[in-house]
């Protein structure tokens, strides 16, 4: 993982937004009126005091309608200033979702297979959502704070320069020092937060999944405890927070009344009159808070870009495979070579562990192959590597003589019907699930798939049919139902080669042979692979290959 710079994030994360920046200088010019007006506010109910203790030449009704023309604009502005910074912040947060998906299914299924995905849903959930501190409280304060500052300044300096150096003095512990101090003093623990709670989604994501081995065993008290040590780790580090936030916000308003104080003792010191000194003194009170939101920064901000830099780190990673898109498309019916698929001298190692070394291997057109070997030798693997999940090390794979890595990927999938033990399903009814296979594929096709997939009578003996939910069968699909709708999907694609990991584990005896003949009856002339450690399931093979595994 890339470690950047608190800049380089922001930099980065600014770089993301650019889309969105001309509401964003909208956002931040509304700002700048809005904090402006505030001081105005001040102002004027400092020259209603004087005026009434000494009668200056300006009307107590001109004071009141500037303050009224004060107070419109503060509204306003400060309306106009949190609707544009928000909306700029969730137009990037849905942006930045939509990439984070993309870059998900770039990275699938090799380097998601292997990583947490309760650190993905924390990501996609919990990051993005904190990232929203950066894109709308923070350019923004930074930028007001910086004019509004200076804005301040010349025009204390106009009426005493002494006190206009003790308020930048004071404006710049409150800028800079404050939040450089305290972002440093939060940044390690907001990053650390932030890997707990990715920690503890994967946590439970684990204990879901495990619940009835839960219930069952011993493990019970122990996964009690295994979730509490990490809320409890959780809690001390979100009080650390909280302690560090309640300590910034003391010291802010400390300065805020010092300087105040000093202003005050300045001006008498140097003989400024009451009726300029009071609506300054108020002035500089309430022109704190514009510089306070940069100082507030550091304990929100520190979470906000570790959680920047988790996504960014994730939009950047690199995919093990390549989608190719500038290749040939393939297609199966022109095949001029005398096999579909051919793999030459492959091997192939996840990491270290090696898996295939050397192998070779020739499919004819229309052939059904059948590949057995002891659990762990690399079944899978193989049929990932013709799916080009992964890349091999050494060696070839082709299918209809070209070499897969000149096959786009897209085409490279179309032709091919690919199947694993585990079927799984979305959020939808069965008939959108079976279009995920074919998505224009009519009612006729479907029923045709189920049927050959024995799983018709099934679905038609559902109140709903084909558009029953499947969250209201919820897990009642049993393991075996679960498999025939995988190869009810695989004959709705129609793919001219099938790739079957383990089609029929789930299935009773009567049921695997149900699926066997149809299977038959379905290939015409498509070319089959069927991994299986089951005798039974092989025998509809023309050819049953032993794979060994390499120690
Ligand atoms: N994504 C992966 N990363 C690292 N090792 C893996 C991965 N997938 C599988 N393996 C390992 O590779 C070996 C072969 O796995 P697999 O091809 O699934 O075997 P089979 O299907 O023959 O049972 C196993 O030891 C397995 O633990
Ligand atoms: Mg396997």
């Amino acid at each position: 993982m890339r470690k950047r710079s608190s800049l380089r994030i922001m930099l980065d994360l600014i770089h993301l937004a650019k889309g969105e920046l001309s509401d964003l200088v909208v956002a931040i010019i509304a700002g700048i009126i809005s904090f402006l007006s505030t001081v105005g506010i001040a102002i004027s109910g400092a020259l209603l005091i004087v005026q009434l203790a000494w009668r200056i030449d300006l009307s107590f009704k001109k004071i009141i309608l500037m303050m009224a023309i004060f107070v419109f604009f503060r509204g306003l502005t400060r309306y106009l200033e949190q609707f544009l910074n928000h909306l700029v912040a969730f137009k990037v947060l849905r942006m930045l979702r939509d990439k984070v998906f993309a870059a998900i299914r770039r990275l699938a299924p090799a380097k998601i297979e292997g990583s947490n995905k309760g650190e993905l849903i924390s990501m996609i959930t919990g990051d993005i959502e904190l990232i929203e501190v950066f894109y709308a409280h923070t350019i923004s304060p930074i930028c007001i704070a910086v004019v509004c500052g200076t804005i301040y300044i010349v025009s204390i300096a106009r009426f005493s320069p002494p006190i206009a150096l003790t308020t930048l003095l004071s404006y710049l512990l409150m800028g800079t020092v404050l939040p450089v101090l305290f972002s440093k003093w939060a940044k390690n623990t907001g990053y650390v937060l932030r890997k707990e709670i990715g920690g503890l989604n994967n946590i439970f994501l684990d204990l879901l999944r495990g619940i009835t081995e839960i219930m069952q065993f011993s493990y019970r008290d122990k996964a009690i405890k295994v979730v509490e040590k990490s809320n409890t780790s959780l809690i001390t580090r979100q009080a650390q927070l909280i302690e560090q936030l309640a300590l910034l916000l003391g010291i802010e308003d400390a300065i805020a009344v010092l300087t105040s104080g000093i202003a005050v003792l300045i001006g008498m010191r140097t003989g400024l009159s009451w009726h300029i000194l009071l609506p300054i003194a108020f002035g500089i009170f309430f022109s704190f808070p514009a510089i306070a939101n940069v100082a507030s920064l550091g304990n929100g901000l520190s979470q906000s870009l570790a959680c920047g830099e988790r996504v960014l780190n994730l939009l950047e990673e690199e995919p093990v495979v390549k989608e190719i898109k500038n290749g040939v498309d393939l297609n199966l019916q022109d095949n001029k070579a005398d096999s579909i698929i051919e793999i030459e001298n492959l091997s192939f190692a996840y990491g270290e562990q090696a898996i295939l070394k050397d192998f070779n291997l020739k499919i004819a057109p229309g052939e059904i192959l059948g590949i057995q070997g002891e659990s762990g030798c690399g079944k899978s693997t193989l049929l990932k590597l013709i799916m080009r999940f992964w890349s091999a090390d050494m060696g070839e794979i082709r299918l209809c003589g070209v070499p897969i890595e000149n096959i786009n990927t897209q085409s490279l999938w179309n032709n091919i019907g690919y199947m694993t033990q585990n079927t799984e399903f979305f959020e939808g009814t069965i008939r959108d699930n079976l279009l995920i296979a074919k998505p224009n594929a009519s009612d006729g096709k479907m029923k045709a798939a189920l049927e050959k997939a024995s799983i018709l009578d099934f679905v038609e003996s559902l109140e709903h049919g084909m558009d029953t939910r499947l969250t209201e069968l919820g897990d009642n699909f049993s393991a075996g139902e679960r498999q025939r709708f995988g190869l009810a999907r695989c004959f709705l694609e129609d793919a001219g080669i099938l790739l079957l990991d383990e089609p029929t584990s789930n299935l009773d005896v009567l049921n695997e042979n149900i699926i066997l003949s149809a299977l038959k009856e379905y290939q015409a002339g498509r070319t089959i692979i069927m991994v299986s450690h089951r005798e039974s399931s092989l025998k509809i093979c023309d050819r049953i290959i032993q794979m060994q595994g390499q120690e």
